[in-house]
Order: C-alpha cells, then structure tokens, then sequence
C-alpha cells in the first residue's frame, strides 16, 4: 500500500529512527559524489501555493540526485478544489507522477488529495505542519550533540506549524520540549494535549523566555509571523518581543547549546544578527539537511 508523509507521526518510532540514519548515509553518499538511481526517471509533483527557497530546491535537486526530477507547479495550474475538485486532481496527477509534494494553506486539503490519491503525498508545509523542516532538524541536532534521545529543546516564539511539528516529534523521540510563547500565541493545544498524552517526553509552555531555555541543548525559533498571516506582523512582534534569541537569552541555556531557525529568518526580530552568525548557530546545516532527509523520506515512500 502507498504511504504518504503529512506529519512525522505517519512513521513509527522506529520508522524515524531508521528515517534520520538513513538521511545521515544519504548525506555521507552525496558528499562522496554517489547519487543511487532510486527513483529511475521518475517524476515528482511541487505543488507550491506559498513562496518557497529551501523547499523548492531541495526537493528539485533531491529528486535529481536520486534518478528522477521533478516539476514546480503553482495555483495558476492547480487551484485546489477551485478550478477543479481535490479529488480530480488527485486521480489525474496520481496518473502521470511518482509522488505529488505540496505546499498549502489548508492541511485538511492535503489530507484529502492524499485520501485520493494512488501515489505518495508528501506534506511540504501547510498552516499546521512543516514535517520535513523537522525531520531535518532532528538529524541536525543529532548531528552537533551526537544523540536523539532526551534533548531539552526549547522553542520561542509563535506558536505555529514547526510548533506544531515539534510536538509531533516529541510524539516519536523523547525529549524535554518546552515552547515559550506568548498567551495569545500559542500551538494547536489538541496536539499539545495528544503529545502530553503519548507520554514518552515532556511537554511545557512557558510565558517566560528565561524559564523555557534554562539549561536547553537546543534553542530553536521561527518567523513570528507565517505566510499567510503577514498582516499580523506588528500585532505578533508586541506579543513575542520578549522571546526574541540574542546573546543574553542564549546565555542561559547550556554553555554548548545549539541555536536553531527554519529560515527564513526576520534578522533583529526573533533573533539577532550576533546569534544567527554566531558560535552556536547551525541554521545552514539545518537548510542543507533538508536536501538530504527529504531524501530519505522519497527512499521510503519511492525506493
Ligand atoms: N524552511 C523552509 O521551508 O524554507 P522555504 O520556505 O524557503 O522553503
Ligand atoms: N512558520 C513559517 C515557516 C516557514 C518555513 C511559515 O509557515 O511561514
């Protein structure tokens, strides 16, 4: 049966596990010039409705290297459930590509063009998810402190679909999760109370910024305001000033902690130019290691 990814909790524990070593081979191969002819000439769907860099080119390089390509289609092809229904859609792409990857707003949307689809859907972003962003940032944090298990990540800022998608996470990898935010900004709290509920992490909100990176291994944040919601800009830089990352706050996590941003990133809003370019900040592992997790995942679904 076809398997889609719309969330890291589509994978079993082990399955991440065995997703994240994979990603960290895929990137050892790659460095060493072997791209695997996995997906031999198949072609993926880029379905994007919001703007895009890392995605769009990790996901076109990736299924390069991996024996395919892949082609970036946008709402003036595809208005989902507009021109034509989701399910039309569905059933005609599923017809000519090996996967379809979309970027959205509506996260039932993708759930449905999954449901009707014959290949894999993978998620790569909606308002409520950034599972791949994830997957990448996981291996990134192995990667600096050589272990999965029982990291304390602390998480400033909105409360948004990477919130979101580190609580799916903390579903999968025990870790002491702690999301500082604002009370008007926080996370979907059906997924919080879900994690509270799978029971292998911790799962804390804080109001304030010093408590939730006390001791942290890593400091992660994001763009206070997503796509989409851009005209809330100024009212969520009010709420979240005091979660902004800079050398003081960082100051009061582990001396070894590593800082951590999706990207883009809003420099001097969530985090200040001195911590993005400074000694603990590992954003551009984390942009590569999105070509090399999301690798793995079409491995997966495709190989
Ligand atoms: N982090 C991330 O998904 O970046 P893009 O929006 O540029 O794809
Ligand atoms: N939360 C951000 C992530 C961008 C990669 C957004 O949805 O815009």
């Amino acid at each position: 049966m076809k398997r889609d990814f719309l969330t890291i909790t589509d994978f079993s524990a082990d399955e991440v596990r065995e997703n994240l070593q994979l990603a960290i081979e895929v990137k050892e191969k790659t460095k060493r010039g072997e791209s695997p002819n996995v997906l031999r000439g198949g072609v993926g769907a880029l379905i994007f409705h919001k703007a895009s860099l890392r995605t769009r080119c990790s996901f076109e390089v990736g299924f390069r290297q991996l024996g395919g390509s892949a082609i970036y289609i946008t709402d003036k092809e595809i208005e989902l459930g507009k021109r034509e229904s989701v399910y039309d859609v569905a059933k005609v792409m599923s017809r000519y590509f090996s996967a379809i990857c979309i970027r959205t707003f509506s996260h039932e949307q993708v759930e449905e063009l999954a449901r009707h689809s014959t290949v894999p859907v993978v998620n790569m972003l909606t308002d409520l998810l950034h599972p791949c962003q994830i997957m990448a940032d996981m291996m990134t944090a192995f990667e600096h402190k050589k272990r999965l298990d029982n990291l304390t990540v602390a998480y400033l800022g909105d409360g948004n679909n990477i919130t979101n998608s580190w609580l799916r996470m903390a579903q999968r990898i025990p870790m002491d999760l702690r999301i500082g935010t604002a009370q008007d900004c926080l996370p979907n709290m059906q997924i919080v109370e879900e994690t509270k509920k799978v029971g292998i992490s911790e799962v804390s909100i804080h109001h304030d910024p010093v408590a939730a990176v006390k001791d942290a291994d890593v400091i992660y944040t994001d763009v206070w305001a997503s796509m989409g919601q851009k005209d809330k800009a100024e009212e969520k830089a009010r709420a979240l000033k005091a979660f902004q990352i800079n050398g003081q706050l960082v100051g009061k996590a582990k001396k070894d902690c590593i800082v951590m941003h999706c990207l883009p990133a809003e420099r001097g809003r969530e985090i200040t130019d001195e911590v993005m370019d400074g000694p603990h900040s590992v954003v551009f592992d984390e942009a590569e290691n999105r070509l090399h997790a999301q690798k793995a995942i079409l491995i997966k679904l495709l190989g």
